[in-house]
């Protein structure tokens, strides 16, 4: 398998640039909703606006990857009725969008543990992913019934079967060619709305060096105008990935090597 990128922490991307793979948990729909005495849902549904925007304005400030949090290993805890929604939700948003998606150029993938979900999404998606895989212009990642940790594990179990004699001399590497997201540079920005300031058990490994960028407004509020306001700010960032700011000003570029 090819390796197509190398993790931050063992050397350093190149970031003179906006960036390329942004990373969102997209929250504060019920908020939203319960602010407008609607239920709950009536903010999963506005929420689609949102990622149709957000999905614009990617391509628009040449971001290559874009990785939502849709629903969390956690979420299964919501009420019945809720989370029942919001897999109808993901099912008829995907149908509706797929062609679209699809002819703008954006390559389509699911992170998480499928197993759980009813047959029928589980086939839509792997066959969004099989007709969307030859696409360039955005990868769009959706994290369903994802957990952090369920990634790290799931990748160390798939390391270990890869080689069942080896027990020991594992590296960095070697397990994040197992993760979920090993097609995928780690997100330079991530971005939670809603006003919390915590990961939620999202991408726990690859958020390592990711710049974190936490707003109030509610994800259906969240439009091209916000994603702006958070690129601004992590343009105004400086990524030193345990170098000082000195040897940063001083050009260090030719110290990136390994750890
Ligand atoms: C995020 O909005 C969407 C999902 C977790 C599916 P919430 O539903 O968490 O909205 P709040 O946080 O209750 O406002
Ligand atoms: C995180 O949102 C998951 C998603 C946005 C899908 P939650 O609203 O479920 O997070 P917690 O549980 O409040 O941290
Ligand atoms: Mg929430």
């Amino acid at each position: 398998m090819a390796i197509p990128f190398v993790s931050s922490t063992r050397s350093i991307p190149d970031t003179a640039r906006g960036p390329r793979h942004v990373a969102i948990i997209m929250d504060g729909n019920g908020r939203w909703a319960r602010r407008r005495m609607m239920p709950r849902v009536a903010g999963h549904a506005r929420g689609v606006e949102s990622v149709r925007a957000v999905i614009r304005a990617c391509i628009d400030n040449g971001v290559e990857f874009l990785t939502l949090f849709a629903f969390s290993s956690e979420n299964w805890r919501r009420p019945a009725d809720e989370v029942s929604f919001l897999m109808q939700l993901f099912l008829k948003s995907l149908q509706k969008e797929i062609d679209k998606l699809h002819e703008n150029g954006i390559r389509f993938h699911v992170i998480g543990d499928l197993s759980a979900f009813d047959e029928s999404l589980a086939r839509l998606i792997r066959e969004a992913e099989a007709r969307t895989a030859g696409n360039e212009r955005l990868t769009l990642t959706i994290a369903a019934n994802y957990g952090g940790r369920w990634d790290i594990m799931q990748a160390m179990e798939r390391m270990l079967a890869a080689s069942p004699e080896r027990r020991s001399g594992f590296d960095e590497e070697e397990l994040s060619r197992h993760l979920a997201l090993a097609y995928a540079p780690e997100p330079d920005l991530f971005i939670r709305t809603g006003g919390e300031q915590r990961i939620s058990n999202f991408l726990l490994w690859q958020l390592a060096y990711t710049e974190l960028y936490f707003t109030d407004t509610l994800w259906p509020d969240f439009d091209e105008r916000a994603l702006a306001d958070a690129i601004q700010s992590y343009l105004h960032r400086e990524r030193r990935f345990g170098r000082t700011s000195e040897q940063l000003k001083g050009g260090a570029e030719d110290t990136s090597g390994d750890a």
